[in-house]
């Protein structure tokens, strides 16, 4: 079982190798472990984000385990040499269009969100955000417009084919866990919506068995807030996905407990292979501290061993131990708490 650790920037470092002790712990046979750098560090290492070399290892492993990317010196830099280059690179070159982003509220810690507890209890929802198309990956630039003026554009687009094969992740993640599926967009303003939701309408053909409705973005941001118990699947492009992830992930408690898996179609001798990540980024202002919670690597760690390996048992036995830990008082400083890193993924371990 190969695995690829990208650790990269910031905080990624730090909470990644909280989760490597996680699968360590676990004892598994045959695990093989290969390091390399991506983000500001492969751009100090090897002048590039995305090394060659570091796609190369992604690509021959079966599983991508990848901590954060991002460093505000190098927020100026051309936007090739960017670290958040480096990310969206691995999505587009491995083709790990579907993201799923789960973000459910741990049972009894209800008081870690800042919504209304009997509100906050009712969020278990799972986000399936299109991860390799939209405005991310569209033509964009810069210009002087007819007036002398300077001018930004990012050319939004959706071919009907990359909306019909995250439409079909949605709808059978809907029917394998008998929840409704909602589809968000802004088909009311933008012809990029108004695609998606003629090809989301197509495709539910397929799955009469699954109750869809559709929701424009606001009102769904609105929704997630105000009646997290409207949405069991909620499928959307990549910027509104990135967008209502975050908000989802501060009604959980943090956004240190969102973990994520971005995978395509490609199966490997154990599973389906797969780019697991926290939601969050590098953190630069706890970065170096100690105090970034690894919970979300964590748990990216426990979809890994789900969806690249085959191995619920083990995934379930990181979640356990990840939401006692939390019952027993364990939390960051995100979450109000002092425990740090080393001791947040000591109490996981304790618990596994
Ligand atoms: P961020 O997610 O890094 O941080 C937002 C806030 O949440 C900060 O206050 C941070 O301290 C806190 N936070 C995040 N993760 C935490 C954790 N595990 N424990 C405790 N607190 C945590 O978002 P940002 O500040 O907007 O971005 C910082 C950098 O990260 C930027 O360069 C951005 O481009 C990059 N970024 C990368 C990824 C990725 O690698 N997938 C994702 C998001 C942002
Ligand atoms: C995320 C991040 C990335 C995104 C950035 C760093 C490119 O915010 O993974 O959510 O926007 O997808
Ligand atoms: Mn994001």
């Amino acid at each position: 079982m190969k695995i690829a650790v990208l650790p990269g920037d910031g905080i990624g470092p730090e909470v990644t190798a909280e989760a490597v002790k996680v699968l360590e712990s676990l004892g598994l046979d045959g695990v093989e472990l290969t390091y390399a750098d991506v983000g500001a560090a492969a751009w100090r290492s090897a002048g590039q984000p995305l090394p060659p070399a570091t796609l190369e290892t992604a690509r021959a492993a079966d599983a991508v385990l990848f901590g954060a990317v991002g460093d505000p010196e190098c927020d100026t830099l051309e936007r090739h040499l960017r670290p958040e280059q480096a990310i969206l690179g691995l999505r587009k070159e491995l083709d790990l269009f579907a993201n799923l982003r789960p973000a459910k509220v741990f049972q009894g810690l209800e008081n870690l969100s800042p919504l209304r507890s009997d509100i906050a209890g009712a969020m278990d929802l799972l986000i399936v955000r299109e991860l390799t198309g939209d405005v991310y990956f569209g033509a964009k630039g810069q210009r002087m417009n007819d007036k002398g003026e300077r001018e930004g554009w990012d050319a939004m687009n959706y071919s009907a084919p990359e909306v019909r094969r995250i439409a079909h992740v949605a709808f059978r993640a809907a029917a394998a866990s008998g929840k409704p599926l909602t589809s968000v967009d802004k088909a009311n303003v933008l012809e990029t919506s108004q695609l998606w939701r003629d090809v989301v309408i197509e495709v539910a053909a397929d799955y009469p068995q699954v109750a869809l409705d559709h929701m424009y973005v606001d009102n769904a941001a609105m929704q997630l807030v105000s009646h997290p118990d409207r949405f069991g699947v909620m499928v959307t492009g990549n910027l509104f996905g990135d967008i209502l992830s975050d908000l989802a992930s501060a009604c959980v408690g943090s956004i240190g407990l969102l973990p994520s898996a971005s995978l395509g179609e490609r199966q490997t001798a154990h599973g389906t292979f797969g780019l697991y990540e926290p939601i969050h980024g590098s953190a630069p202002d706890i970065a170096g501290k100690g105090l970034a919670n690894p919970m979300a690597t964590i748990l990216s760690a426990a979809m890994m061993l789900r969806h690249s390996f085959s191995l619920e048992a083990e995934a379930g036995r990181i979640e356990a131990a990840v939401a006692a830990a939390l019952a027993d008082g364990v939390r960051g400083g995100d979450l109000g708490g002092s425990h740090g890193t080393a001791a947040i993924g000591e109490a996981v371990r304790a618990r596994l």
